[in-house]
């Protein structure tokens, strides 16, 4: 493919931390070493065979001004919130909560045969948007297509477009690409990003060269890895000996201030301080 290659800006090993009431998580985004990606505000990655570093969950807890988006790989998520939902998320399964003015929700995880896996993504709302009405896109396993090809390659396509495949995830601000993409041993894998989006990767299974110019192999990265791409209009990636298996997401970025505060992601300190107030108040949730 000709065009602009997207070079490897930097590649980011994820940090242990511990959130909710004592789950073990590996984060990527949201640390002291990277804060956003523009429109992405976190990256946490879940996995574990061992109970004790989830069960406790994440009990009832705020969130106003962004997006959660919850894809499962293993185990499952049961959830319910302050407007009525509840449901269970499971392997395979994918969730994009916008949670827009204000929603409280409860995240416990649910072991399956033992396994529990998968990630959560915070995309930022735009301004106009922070307040909107809470929303869900709950989509099921079997309804997440798969851009399958001859050399084994399997893409899921939860949002955006992949070898000609639609994702269901849809009327997202950020325009969001989230594919997740396996790549047998010496293959290469091709996707188109919007000149100017944000894109990045992260291998969670074997390693891969990403940012592969033509007349190179790329960047080496071996899980778990999050790879943040420079601009360019599409990413190449090229396994050697080894399979992968990561995810590729993109967006467009906002370009506007930005105020955080635990689950809160506004654009200035005193729409924090009014989402603290409105919880005290109980006028949270409207
Ligand atoms: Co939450």
């Amino acid at each position: 493919m000709n065009g602009q290659p997207r070079k490897v800006d930097r590649i980011i090993t994820p940090q242990a931390v511990t959130e909710g009431a004592g789950v073990k998580l590996k984060r990527s985004i949201a640390t002291r070493t990277l804060d956003y990606v523009d429109p992405f505000l976190l990256f946490d990655h879940f996995a574990s065979d061992n109970p004790a570093d989830y069960l406790a969950g994440f009990p009832m807890h705020p969130h106003r001004g962004i997006e959660t988006v919850t894809y499962m790989l293993a185990g499952a998520v049961r959830h319910r919130d302050s407007i009525g939902n509840s449901g269970t998320i499971e392997g395979g399964d994918v969730q994009w909560m916008t949670a827009g003015g204000g929603i409280l929700h409860e995240e416990m995880p649910e072991p399956r045969n033992g396994k529990m896996a998968g990630f959560q993504l915070w995309v930022n709302l735009p301004a106009r948007l922070k307040m909107m009405a809470p929303r869900y896109q709950e989509i099921r396993a079997d309804e997440i297509p798969v851009a399958a090809r001859d050399d084994g390659t399997a893409i899921r396509v939860i949002a955006g477009r992949s070898h000609g495949v639609h994702g269901p995830v849809t009327e997202i601000a950020a325009e969001p690409t989230y594919l997740d993409v396996t790549l047998p041993p010496n293959t290469s894998f091709h996707q188109p990003v919007e000149m100017g989006h944000t894109a990045l990767a992260y291998v969670f299974e074997g390693s891969a060269g990403f940012g592969v110019a033509p007349q190179d192999d790329g960047s080496p990265a071996r899980h778990p890895a999050l790879i943040i791409f420079e601009d360019g209009d599409h990413v190449a990636v090229r396994t050697t000996e080894s399979a992968a298996r990561f995810l590729f997401i993109s967006g467009a970025p906002l370009y506007e201030s930005i105020a955080r505060y635990g689950p809160f992601v506004m654009n200035t300190r005193e729409e924090i301080l009014q989402a603290l107030k409105d919880l005290q108040d109980g006028t949270f949730v409207r």
